[in-house]
């Protein structure tokens, strides 16, 4: 057989198939094994080696055989080498085992013996690709029909919904465990005391100045009543303190003051522990009177 592909082409494409079956086969998490792992470096620097040393030998050994072959046999090796690809003896090969046609000359052979006003047919074969493609089909088609339809597995929409699902769940997963990039949906009310020590402290140096240490309210609001103007309940207590108040009013977003979601729910937590505190001399009351009952019933909705 001729040399079809040569070895600059051949090394190559060997190289990058072992390459990616390694990054398949290893497990290397969301970075590439050949940077997690320096050993695969070396492997695939063997590897490397190893299949131009190959070539060589092949190469060698070809060259080798060449030599000790009787004067007509080389002849004959280099009169087919020269030869176009679609003269050379295995293309002709492999095209007659795909087609089965007969040649030219030998047609008279596949006339079928009728005769339409000077029509004649031609009895072919059909030709093998064809017919092992067709074969290939109907295997196919058992199969999908018995895997899809009877055993019902999962069709692409379905796929797509379950994958969906999966990705919710995971993202939610990665909310809980990175508090940072927790906003008002997922935040959740931190009742531990060393949370809200911390929570403490926070509001002792970052907003006593107007809602007073106790919480009592000064410039800004009373916060242990239940009386919240943009809303109580760690949710929306929590988005106040993110995102501030109504403009020109005072309360800034401490989100832009760069207070870490985290700190911010901690100093969230802290405000509505101050629930009925009952401070002395308190702000009087501002905006509605707030119920997490009804809050739950107008998110439901
Ligand atoms: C510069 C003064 C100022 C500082 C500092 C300040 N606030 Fe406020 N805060 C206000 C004012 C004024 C309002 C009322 C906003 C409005 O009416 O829209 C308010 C409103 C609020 C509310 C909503 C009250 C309600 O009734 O809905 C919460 C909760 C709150 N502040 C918490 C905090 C926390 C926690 C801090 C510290 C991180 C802080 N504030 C720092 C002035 C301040």
């Amino acid at each position: 057989m001729k040399n079809l592909i040569p070895a600059y082409v051949r090394v190559p494409v060997f190289f990058f198939i072992i390459f990616g079956a390694i990054e398949y086969f290893i497990d290397s998490g969301d970075r590439a094994a050949f940077i997690k792992y320096p050993m695969v470096d070396v492997i695939l620097v063997v590897v490397l080696l190893l299949l131009i040393a190959i070539e060589m030998v092949i190469s060698a050994a070809d060259n080798i055989v060449y030599q000790l072959l009787p004067e007509e046999e080389k002849e004959r090796l280099k009169a087919e080498e020269e030869l176009p690809l679609k003269e050379s003896a295995w293309f002709k090969n492999l095209m007659n085992k795909l087609t089965k046609t007969v040649p030219i000359e030998n047609e008279g052979s596949l006339l079928l013996n009728h005769d339409y006003d000077g029509i004649k047919e031609l009895d072919n074969n059909l030709p093998p690709w064809w017919v092992y493609s067709f074969y290939a089909c109907i295997v196919f088609a058992a199969i999908y029909l018995v895997r899809f339809e009877i055993l019902g597995a999962d069709n692409q929409e379905m796929e797509l919904k379950k994958e969906l699902a999966q990705a919710k769940i995971d993202v939610e997963e990665y909310m809980k465990n990175a508090p940072d990039l927790m906003d008002e949906k997922t935040v959740t009310l931190l009742t531990d005391p060393e949370a809200l020590a911390q929570g403490k402290e926070i509001f002792a140096n970052n907003c006593a100045a107007c809602h007073r240490a106790d919480g009592g309210g000064q410039i800004g609001p009373n916060l242990t009543d239940d009386y919240w103007i943009l809303g109580g309940g760690i949710k929306n207590v929590f988005h106040t303190i993110t995102n501030g108040g109504r403009d020109g009013k005072g309360m800034v977003s401490w989100k832009t003051n760069g207070m870490k979601p985290k700190d911010i729910q901690k100093v969230a937590s802290y405000v509505l522990s101050l629930r009925g505190s009952n401070p002395k001399d308190p702000k009087a009351p501002d905006g509605e009177i707030w119920k997490e009952e009804a809050a739950a019933i107008t998110a439901a909705k």
